[in-house]
């Protein structure tokens, strides 16, 4: 039984309510979406949530990076019952009052590289709209230029483009062929650097020029698809390597898309991830933090590259639904006038000044703390082999002290509380996750 300030938990975790849930979803709905915690969200504001049992939690996943701007902000719920008041719940085919507020604002305060958008509902709509529009700016300078460069281990969506993408050749065995115009780069993983004035530079020319003796022509390339860190472990690559890849990218007439799903809207301390790595996109993909939860992503890029497909030839029924963009325009306020994207870069650095400070307490235990700004991931690791059972000993732990974490069903926890978090919340949390590791450390 735990009582704190901002922690409540009082009955059995899961609680008898919970289990009786899952049962029932158990029953009518397909398993793959239950891959989190058993906990059963009743009510989630700023960053707590809450079951129907009065359980209450410190919340460090932003239900999977998508409340950025915190749970339920006052502001965006204000906008949404303002909308529904309106009495218009309709489809992109005619146009809004919200969805031309929304898209003036976002272009607004983004560079002005980024200049029009294509809205959509889903993550992986996004990715695959950027696939379509890389080669259609590719055949539009060469019938061949088709070629599309990814990374493996990525994830840009379940739909299948965005599997193909990804390279993960057992999630993607279902689509029963390889797009022979699509090539994966291996992850270039901080631990591959050998020694602490590793060549990335040259680690991203070996790895392109594998990919020659695979039968690319580097004028055949379209474009670069990246996840602008790699989710599972909010693993960045490194500065240098992005840059001389979008440097060749450069070279031969390639796109550039990042993939800013779940790393864009303040995540990592800059409004957009990429800006971590000192270089300017072609296209960029959002979704997730981009509405606080509405079901909106987009494509955002120079006009020339949206405008490339004809009218009608990329639409999407539920795009610039009115709710949803007045969700996205009042979360873009809120991330301006709370400073989120500087809150985030400051909270940052408490997040993992703190993870390291539990690192070196548990060497045996931890092998890397990743990530940058309010997104982290500590990778748990046994005699250097990554260890999935403790990772998982650790999550269950924290979720039954009132700390809601990221499971991700391999060596990673991630960490990714709303950039709105209070200071001392986070840290408590944090302090948790300590005792959670400690208990797990002793078997307990
Ligand atoms: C980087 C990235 N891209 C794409 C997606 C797919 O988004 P959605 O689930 O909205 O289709 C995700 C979702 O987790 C993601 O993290």
């Amino acid at each position: 039984m735990i009582k704190t300030k901002y922690r409540k938990i009082h009955t059995d975790i899961p609680s008898e309510s919970t289990e009786l849930f899952l049962r029932k979803l158990s029953e009518t709905e397909a398993r793959s979406m239950r891959g989190q915690l058993p906990v059963l969200w009743d009510c989630a504001k700023g960053f707590q949530v809450f079951d129907d049992q009065g359980n209450q939690w410190i919340d460090f996943t932003s239900t999977i990076f998508v409340a950025n701007a915190g749970h339920a902000h006052p502001h965006i719920v204000e906008a949404l019952h303002k909308q529904l008041d309106k009495k218009l719940l309709h489809s992109y085919t005619f146009i809004n009052r919200s969805r031309v507020e929304f898209l003036k604002k976002l272009v607004s305060i983004k560079p002005d590289y980024l200049q029009k958008a294509f809205l959509l509902s889903a993550g992986t709509e996004a990715t695959e709209c950027a696939l379509k529009l890389m080669r259609m700016r590719g055949i539009s300078i060469n019938k061949e230029k088709l070629a599309i460069i990814s990374f493996f281990g990525s994830m840009h969506g379940r739909t299948m483009g965005a599997e193909m993408l990804s390279g993960d050749s057992k999630k993607s065995e279902w689509i029963g062929y390889k797009d022979p115009n699509i090539y994966h780069l291996p992850f270039p993983y901080p631990w591959l650097a050998k020694g602490d004035n590793y060549n990335w530079k040259d680690h991203f020319y070996r790895d392109i020029d594998r990919l020659k003796k695979q039968g690319l022509d580097f004028n055949n390339i379209a474009g670069f698809m990246i996840e602008s860190y790699q989710g599972w472990g909010a693993v960045f690559y490194p500065k240098e390597y992005i840059q001389e890849l979008v440097k060749f990218a450069g070279e031969y007439k390639a796109i550039v898309t990042f993939d800013e799903i779940q790393s864009g809207f303040g995540r990592t301390g800059k409004f957009f991830a990429y800006e971590h790595y000192e270089v300017i996109p072609d296209l960029v993909c959002i979704g997730k933090g981009a509405s606080s939860s509405l079901p909106l992503s987009a494509v955002l890029g120079k006009a020339d590259l949206l405008d490339l497909p004809e009218t009608g030839s990329m639409s999407s029924t539920h795009s610039g639904n009115p709710l949803c963009c007045a969700a996205a325009l009042a979360n873009l306020e809120v991330i301006e006038s709370e400073n989120l994207v500087y809150e985030s870069e400051r909270k940052g650095k408490l997040l993992h000044q703190c993870l390291n400070q539990i690192a070196v307490k548990y060497p045996h235990r931890i092998s890397h703390v990743l990530g940058k700004g309010m997104v982290a991931a500590i990778l748990m690791a046994d005699a250097g082999k990554p260890d999935v059972v403790f990772a998982t000993k650790v999550v269950e732990k924290a979720m039954r002290k009132g700390l809601l974490v990221v499971y991700t069903a391999r060596e990673s926890i991630k960490l990714g509380p709303p950039l709105t978090i209070a200071d001392d919340a986070l840290l408590e949390g944090l302090d948790v996750l300590e005792e959670s590791i400690a208990e797990a450390d002793q078997g307990i």
